[in-house]
């Protein structure tokens, strides 16, 4: 049983790491690890060294006597040299272990990924390496001889010398364990040069295997790109001779950010017209950035402790949010991060499992990778960016880098730069990093006409989360702009910075009652409720300045509406009349019009009603939604179609902003149409689709429409061989099959051969795929629980880590009915009584049924 670590007890290593050597001989059965660490003593207490079961120890020595057995002890989990065994001063300890590779299915510390060696040492996977300090305030260069007949043999930092059979890697920087990494195998590179601003040639790398070289060009691009941007955007150059990024298919996460040696997901690297999706490149780009970032926010300054994790990732997440602004649509961009963390984020913080960007206790860091740690954490600093200017932002990030260049900080350190930057006192504002659950922001309106005074009254309230009983207030920026009744604006966007629980702010010299357009640009993580007809949402729908408040209006009116036609009512034809006025306007970027068509997600709508108190009918939801889109399809046909031919997008395919944008909006109307003409359109755009995008929207149609045979069958013989498009095959079936169809789909599509649970985005194809369906997962009779159970049992001895991610599709059990609350406690409880669980899939699952 994992143990609960607190962020209390935090205590600095008593001992300083000066440089680490490590001496590597690959094999896939037996792996020989020779590490030597030169250490000094700065406090009492014996050496204590983290490491796995997984490690055979060979030797321990110290300046290089053996230790004597009574002053070593090896117990699961430690290995620790009596104090009285340790000389004065400096001295070396080195240890020689051997560990299995080819055993190693968890995909965390050196596994094999189809004949490739690589590691996954963040968070504690360097301890299944060898024996270590793995904790992430130690930090000290690296010395690394690989020795393997690998082709290609790749550690962190600058080459220093290679022969036949063996390279010697040596970074200067100081770095915790958990950025180490080495690759050996047969690789081949897609290179580029980049020039810093200071004139350091880098020497740029995108290692796949041979064969995928026609798909890398994309992601090395991406990373000029993301390199020139820090540059002008943070003043950060990067720091070695050349930055090596590898593709392999089997990887936990997306990527990881070892430095100069990041490890991606094949998924986010690898991309051509025929294979990949405008998404998948928009998400390549994102994701190349963020693990480039993180050389500082994350390498150069790291985190003390896991519990700090947020300070790395929720900045990097920032930052890359920042960059895809740049290159793409801010606008665009901006709802799209909403959308993904209402999704998820919202999600998490209403259920069991909500926790804040800053957890305080934690058993398996592992499960903490989440969406408040990242996009959360991200929200935050937006807060704080809005708080203090952009002027302020840059002095303080300025300081940050700055002050604590090659230190592992922690959140306390990140809010003092803004502070000393700033001079502003953010006491409250670090609610937000220690705080878990979502705000709920009320706002009442007071007009005074006779003298021309608009009173806005707020309430904040935020409901317990686990741990946390009560909520004091937070300072919540509130940005609000002013429209008249004929759409002008009147007062331009203003934050209101709120900080009680209740407080007013008034607008003076108004000529006439205006209409007020709330949260602009999203200015904070809550939710809002506010009383507002349908003409005044209507009227900023058609005329709100702000892309984001715009937006929002016509989600709420659409979510009001499904609401209430999933508890019975009809439609509302204020909605579709909206719509017609979006349809008709010609000069809109497509890409937002694609965003404005777009109706909530089954899942968010189930969230909503729970919100507003209400019980969710899945099946209730998913009827109200298919008839709201045929609906709107029937009312508006005719202009869709326009809209389909006028944004066919001319060849070649480029993957950028304006071309996606226009496939999006040519998709989204395909996607209404579809619900009333039997498919016949989808067909018709999958015969002639020239690239994924295409086929992919057309797909999902045809599956819908139940004529996708001939499609499937034509992307299973042309990709067989190609992982990454046979997983959208995987997840586009079971996803956009109806919900009665959609368990037997997932059925058939688990017992085929390739349906490889040894590797996890397989693996979250299906599952995941089958998990979005959100009518068939929580069907009344419990057999999508049963499903998704019966496969996270499976899995969690392969893989725990998956297996206890995988466990959030369960985190929504609560909001539901009697009948299906019972039946997913059952599937939760079946998995909690597994024999041998994971200490990760453990805490997930007791999280959840708490
Ligand atoms: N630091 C990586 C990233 O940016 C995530 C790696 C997490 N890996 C893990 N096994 N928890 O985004
Ligand atoms: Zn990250």
């Amino acid at each position: 049983m994992a143990e609960t670590r607190f962020l209390a007890d935090y205590r600095p290593w008593p001992f300083r790491l000066i440089e680490t050597r490590l001496d590597i001989t690959l094999a896939p059965r037996g792996s020989c690890v020779r590490s030597e660490l030169a250490l000094e003593r700065t406090g009492p207490g014996p050496l204590v060294l983290d490491g796995g079961a997984g490690l055979h120890t060979l030797s321990v020595c110290i300046d290089g006597a053996a230790v004597p057995p009574e002053a070593l002890a090896i117990g699961g989990e430690a290995l620790t040299i009596g104090d009285r065994a340790l000389p004065e001063g400096r001295f070396t300890l080195s240890c020689t272990v051997e560990i299995d590779p080819e055993a190693n299915t968890a995909l965390e510390g050196l596994y094999l990924s189809g004949g490739i060696f690589c590691t996954q040492c963040e968070a504690e996977g360097f301890r299944h390496i060898t024996w270590y300090p793995d904790r992430p305030d130690v930090m000290a260069p690296f010395r690394v001889t690989l020795r393997s007949d690998m082709p290609v043999l790749l550690s962190n930092g600058n080459p220093v010398a290679s022969g036949p059979g063996w390279a010697e890697w040596h970074d200067p920087w100081p770095k915790p364990a958990y950025l180490f990494a080495l690759v050996a195998g047969d690789l081949r590179a897609v290179s580029g040069r980049f020039a810093t601003s200071s004139g350091r040639e880098v020497a740029l790398n995108v290692w796949v295997r041979p064969g995928d070289e026609d798909r890398a060009g994309f992601a090395l691009e991406s990373l000029v790109k993301a390199m020139r941007w820090d540059e002008t955007a943070y003043g950060r150059e990067y720091d070695l001779d050349v930055f090596n990024i590898v593709a392999v298919d089997d990887f936990n996460m997306g990527a990881m950010e070892n430095k100069g040696l990041n490890i991606f997901n094949s998924r986010l690297v690898l991309a051509s017209p025929e294979t990949a999706t405008d998404s998948d490149y928009e998400r390549i780009e994102a994701v190349i950035a963020h693990e480039y970032f993180h050389n500082w926010t994350g390498n150069r300054i790291t985190c003390r402790d896991w519990f700090q994790l947020c300070l790395k990732e929720g900045l990097t997440v920032f930052r890359d949010q920042q960059f895809t602004s740049d290159m793409r649509s801010a606008a665009v961009k901006r709802i799209e991060d909403v959308v993904t963390l209402r999704a998820r984020q919202f999600r998490e913080d209403a259920g069991p499992l909500a926790h804040p960007p800053r957890p305080d206790r934690y058993e398996e860091i592992n499960n903490f990778y989440t969406a408040t740690v990242y996009e959360k954490g991200a929200e935050v600093i937006g807060m704080l960016r809005r708080l203090v200017g952009d002027d302020g932002y840059r002095r303080a990030l300025d300081l940050y880098f700055d002050r604590h260049d090659g230190q592992a900080c922690t959140i306390e350190d990140w809010l003092k730069v803004f502070e000393d930057a700033t001079g502003r006192d953010l006491t409250q504002f670090k609610r937000w990093y220690t705080d878990a659950g979502t705000p709920r922001l009320t706002m009442a309106e007071d007009w005074d006409q006779g003298a021309g005074r608009l009173t806005l009254r707020f309430r904040q309230d935020t409901a317990p989360t686990p741990g946390q009983p009560d909520k004091p207030p937070r300072v919540i920026p509130i940005a609000v702009g002013l429209l008249s009744p004929n759409g002008d604006e009147v007062v331009p966007t203003r934050v209101l910075e709120m900080t009680d629980a209740e407080q007013s702010f008034a607008f003076d010299g108004l000529g006439g009652r205006p209409v007020v357009s709330l949260l602009r640009g999203f200015s904070a993580p809550v939710t809002v409720d506010r009383r507002i007809s349908r003409s005044e949402r209507a009227l900023l729908v058609a005329h709100d300045t702000d892309p984001f408040a715009r937006w929002e209006a016509a989600d709420s009116l659409a979510m009001d509406s499904l609401v209430a036609m999933a508890a019975g009512a009809g439609s509302d034809p204020a909605l579709s009349y909206a719509y017609g006025g979006v349809l008709a306007e010609r000069a809109m970027d497509p890409a937002f019009l694609a965003l404005m068509l777009r109706l909530p997600a089954e899942d968010e709508i189930a969230a909503e009603m729970a919100r507003r108190g209400a019980v969710p009918d899945p099946d209730a939801i998913h009827r109200a939604r298919e008839a709201l889109m045929t609906e709107l399809a029937t009312d508006h046909a005719r202009v869709l179609d326009q809209i389909m031919a006028e944004m066919d997008c001319p060849l070649p395919y480029a993957p950028d902003a304006a071309q996606s944008g226009a496939r999006s909006a040519r998709l989204a109307a395909l996607a209404l149409l579809s619900r009333i003409d039997g498919g016949e359109r989808a067909q018709a755009v999958w015969d002639r689709a020239g690239n994924m995008t295409e086929r992919m929207g057309a797909l999902t149609q045809l599956i819908r429409a139940g004529r996708a045979e001939g499609a499937l069958a034509w992307m299973e013989q042309r990709f067989a061989g190609n992982r990454l498009v046979m997983d959208k095959f995987f997840t586009v079936q079971p996803m956009a099959a109806a919900p009665d169809r959609a368990l037997p789909v997932a059925r058939a599509l688990a017992a085929r051969p390739d349906f490889d649970i040894r590797n996890p985005n397989r693996f979250r194809a299906l599952i995941g795929g089958f998990g979005a369906n959100h009518a068939a997962l929580h069907a009344a009779d419990g057999s999508g629980y049963d499903f998704v159970a019966d496969w996270l049992i499976r899995i969690d001895p392969v893989n725990p880590q998956i297996a206890a991610r995988m466990c959030s599709l369960l985190e929504t059990w609560p909001r539901y009915d009697e009948g299906r609350r019972a039946h997913a406690r059952r599937a939760l409880e079946r998995i909690a009584a597994l024999p041998g669980l994971s200490g990760n899939t453990a805490e997930m699952v007791t999280r959840i049924l708490a």
